[in-house]
């Protein structure tokens, strides 16, 4: 949502901070821009639509001299996606300009007051506001301040007491051209320490070719760097505060395409890996028993309480039935954003599960945090090493999924569902409702599901060409399962609409005859998730209900399954809820070949931004 990007060292600043903002593109796509600083003035490029509409501008520019720079990718809230809404935005007298993500909630307020004392506006964005703002201040300050960096430091910190809302923000000033500062108030901003160079971002994808030495930022603080150093500072009071330096694991590969057409079908397709990477030191293969080291100070709940947007939500709907199924504990589930305003009943010992690949959506933050200070113990379940959902919970399982670049989640959901795997047998186990043969089993089959995953992703993909080329004139479509395989049919739906931008619902397939199989006609096509499990039989019935009222249906279904459709998907079968991770890879691919044949823009769908950290 919005990436942000600032340089300060030894390289070329510009070319620099598109490389940079090219692996943040994925937050937000619909503008862009960067400000430098170049033979004394302050200077500003920027572009509607993509980043080559931009590098096609900035060719038209020496811009090989400046060593920092800001940049900024959009994803708009207030304001059309235009040149002139596009970051970075100047102040009046153009010596400050400034990016911003997030939304400040008294802007109107603070920009009649503004424009009230002569000052102009350009856009019609909330983050001139700010940027007004602290030009205000700035202007007053620095007349008795002893030096740029104490004026700077000061109008930023007055300017942030002033607004409400969410910002992560970072300004650059021509009176002080080497030192930049950033600013973040619940949206992300992580500090990359580099050697002669640093780096400020909404991500650390952005600067991991550069370097993996990163300082997590905290709300209500400020960061300073140039060249040379950085500086963390309390917004408030501008009192230094001392941070750790941590290292990042992940590979600068892991945020590149590899060698796909998209970031999407490389994250497909590492889902083999993504098991086995989430697995990694939390299965004790001697005593055939699942180790969660991170849950050691937790015990087993008496219910838990998920909390979850989109993806991560489907993957928590999928956890409360093996969760009920296999640990016997109760689970209530929900959207982030009905949690957070919902009057939730939380009793003793209840649990509050925290599902998000960013750790940064801002409705499942808020619920993190009502759940806390009602002093309900929460754990996170996140994929981005140091977030703000991994800080902010009392415990954390890391997914180990690497980086997800492509908008639409795919391999995060995948490694969600592994770690939900592993802790559904770890509670079983602690609780004494499973026997050790199903503990075995389980395990023995969860080892070996990378292996039949991987030998089967290829053909997967030629049956989703196929089944995307045959019904690629649909205007709609139902996706049908039922038990755990519900929770799939929605993700299924959810790909498909992202990312082809064709209508899809996904449904309970019993719910069906409840209202929605009015829409069935030979038009109006159905995926059944059909695999043979215990509701086979229940499935096959509803089916024949679309079949009656001539709606072509697609089985995805195992072998030898007589299933009596002229589209049969094949895939292998597993044992019990395994047999998910070989469905969901299809569903994706179904949606992502979907995509390509209508020559979407798979890795970057409209109107979407990945990370969503406005409410
Ligand atoms: C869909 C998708 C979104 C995210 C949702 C939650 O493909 O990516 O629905 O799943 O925005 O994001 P996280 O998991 O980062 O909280």
């Amino acid at each position: 949502m919005c990436g942000i990007i600032v340089y300060s060292g030894h390289r070329p600043a510009v070319p620099l901070t598109m490389d940079c903002l090219r692996r943040l593109e994925y937050r937000g796509y619909d503008s862009a821009g960067i400000a430098y600083i170049q033979q004394n003035k302050l200077q500003v490029i920027r572009s509607r639509g993509k980043l080559d509409q931009l590098e096609e501008k900035i060719g038209q520019h020496d811009v090989y001299h400046a060593t920092t720079a800001i940049g900024h990718t959009r994803w708009a809230t207030h304001g059309l996606p235009t040149e002139t809404n596009a970051h970075p935005h100047t102040d009046n007298n153009k010596e400050l300009a400034l990016v911003h993500n997030g939304i400040i909630e008294n802007f109107q307020e603070i920009r009649n007051s503004l424009e009230q004392r002569g000052y102009v506006f350009y856009s019609e964005t909330d983050t001139e506001t700010i940027l007004l703002l602290i030009s205000d201040k700035y202007k007053h300050i620095r007349e008795k301040a002893n030096s740029e960096d104490e004026a700077i430091a000061r109008a930023l910190s007055q300017a942030l007491q002033e607004v409400e809302g969410s910002y992560a923000l970072a300004l650059i000033n021509l009176n002080s051209p080497n030192e930049i500062w950033g600013a973040r108030h619940s949206s992300p901003l992580i500090l990359g320490a580099g050697t002669g160079e640093n780096f400020i971002a909404s991500d650390i994808p952005a600067f991991l070719p550069y370097t993996k030495d990163v300082v997590f930022l905290e709300d209500g603080e400020l960061a300073k760097i140039t060249a040379n150093g950085w500086e963390v500072y309390d917004a408030s009071s501008l009192n230094r505060i001392d941070k750790q330096i941590n290292r990042i694991d992940w590979n600068v590969q892991s945020a590149q395409k590899g060698g796909y057409k998209h970031f999407m079908l490389k994250e497909i397709m590492e889902q083999p890996q993504v098991i086995k990477d989430c697995m990694a030191g939390r299965i004790d293969s001697a005593n055939q028993r699942v180790i969660l080291p991170e849950l050691d100070h937790v015990s087993v709940p008496e219910q838990v309480h998920i909390v979850a947007c989109g993806t991560s939500y489907h993957a928590g709907l999928w956890a409360k039935y093996i969760f009920e199924s296999w640990s016997r504990v109760p689970v209530h589930i929900d959207i982030a954003s009905e949690f957070r305003y919902r009057d939730n009943i939380f009793r003793e010992n209840d649990l509050v599960l925290a599902i998000t690949q960013s750790g940064e959506t801002a409705d499942t933050l808020a619920g993190l945090r009502i759940a806390r200070e009602q002093n309900v113990p929460v754990v996170g379940l996140c994929n981005v090493m140091g977030s703000s959902v991994a800080r902010e919970s009392d415990g954390v399982i890391y997914t180990q999924a690497g980086p997800e670049i492509s908008v639409a989640s795919t391999k995060a959901m995948c490694s969600q569902m592994a770690a939900f795997l592993l802790l559904a047998l770890y509670w079983g186990e602690s609780k004494g409702t499973l026997s050790t043969e199903f503990l075995q089993n389980s395990i023995q089959d969860f080892i070996s599901l990378p292996g039949i995953l991987n030998s089967e992703l290829a053909r997967m993909q030629e049956s989703g060409q196929e089944f995307a080329a045959k019904y690629s004139r649909s205007r709609s479509f139902f996706f049908l399962g039922r038990g755990i395989n519900y929770p799939l049919a929605l993700e299924g739906a959810l790909k498909l609409k992202e990312i082809s931008y064709i209508h899809a619902e996904g449904y309970a397939a019993g719910e069906m005859k409840h209202g929605p199989i009015a829409l069935i006609d030979p038009e109006f096509p159905t995926l059944a998730i059909a695999p043979h499990d215990d509701l086979y039989t229940k499935l096959i019935s509803n089916l024949q209900e679309v079949k009656a009222r001539s709606g072509p249906v697609i089985g995805l279904t195992h072998p030898g399954s007589d299933l009596n459709l002229e589209d049969k998907w094949e895939i292998p079968k597993m044992w019990s809820a395994l047999n998910s991770f070989l469905i969901l890879p299809a569903l994706q691919l179904f949606a992502y070949e979907m995509a390509v044949y209508l020559g979407k823009d798979v890795d970057q769908p409209r109107n979407l931004a990945k990370s969503v950290t406005v409410e």
